[in-house]
């Protein structure tokens, strides 16, 4: 295969919550070429219908394919929960199946399915994420026993894009939403959306110790290493440049500003349009 013909890997999310995902698989897996593509214009998801999610989504995904990407991630929750079944066993089954796209779901399942003790679990995510129970079926799918408690935190996405992590009125706001999943005893709490792994912290003082929390942004890089190690067939299509490209259907100065600190280091953004 020539250098051209090498395949880079696809993450897509909403907007920019997933660079920080991102940063997690590149500091793990830095030999890979990616290809980042952040909705920038059309975000939130979370607040959309299921419809124009599956909508929306399949558009990023064309435009990853397009450009040379034969595996995407789902890096947003929201797309993860209402679009990925419907790509993979209708779209792709037709029209690509060579072709692989994976999301954020199934890992943090996994993960919390192997950690939480009493099977009590805590999720916090959008609402279009809560309202389509998927984290709900993917953990029952993994254990009957598991008992989720949901909570729809609409208010911490604009909270994370304006900037305000370290204000009172975030612990504030974060508590109501933390302290009746606290209530109900549980003993893993998943940040189910890109941008909760900026809370962490703020999370961490009101669960305390004994919570355990898991963010995608850990999880996601050694879950998608090891897929890579059992699909040879997939990791050799691979550049291996450790070129990483950013596309954004807006640019706005908060995704270049927030974008670099989430990826580390300052960002080039090109635009382009998906519909
Ligand atoms: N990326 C979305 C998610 O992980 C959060 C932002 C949005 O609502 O678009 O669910």
């Amino acid at each position: 295969m020539k250098n051209s013909e090498k395949k880079s890997i696809g993450v897509f999310d909403s907007g920019f919550g997933g660079i920080d995902i991102l940063r997690g698989i590149v500091k793990e897996l830095p030999q890979y070429n990616y290809i980042y593509l952040g909705d920038t214009a059309r975000a939130p998801y979370g607040t959309r219908s299921k419809e124009v999610v599956f909508d929306f989504t399949k558009q990023a995904v064309d435009f990853l394919f397009k450009n040379n990407c034969d595996l995407v991630i789902l890096a947003c929750n929201t797309a993860s929960s209402e679009a990925l079944r419907k790509i993979q066993r209708e779209y792709l089954k037709k029209y690509h199946p060579e072709k692989r796209v994976l999301g954020v779901l199934i890992p943090a399942a996994e993960e919390t399915a192997e950690k939480t003790k009493n099977k009590k679990v805590g999720v916090i995510a959008t609402e279009r994420t809560v309202n389509s129970k998927a984290f709900e079926r993917e953990l029952k799918k993994l254990d009957r026993k598991i008992k989720v408690f949901q909570a729809p935190c609409p208010l911490l996405v604009p909270i994370v894009e304006a900037g305000e992590r370290n204000s009172k009125a975030t612990d504030i706001i974060l508590s109501g939403y933390l302290k009746p999943l606290i209530k109900k005893n549980i003993d893993t709490l998943i940040l189910g959306c890109t941008h909760y792994g900026i809370l962490e912290k703020n999370i961490r003082k009101i669960t305390g110790k004994k919570i355990q929390i898991i963010s995608e942004a850990k999880i996601l890089p050694k879950k998608l290493k090891s897929y890579l190690e059992r699909h040879g067939e997939i990791e050799k299509k691979l550049g291996k440049n450790g070129k990483v490209r950013f596309y954004s259907t807006d640019i706005t100065d908060k995704f270049i500003l927030l974008g670099s600190k989430f990826f580390g280091k300052k960002i080039k953004v090109k635009k382009v349009e998906l519909n």
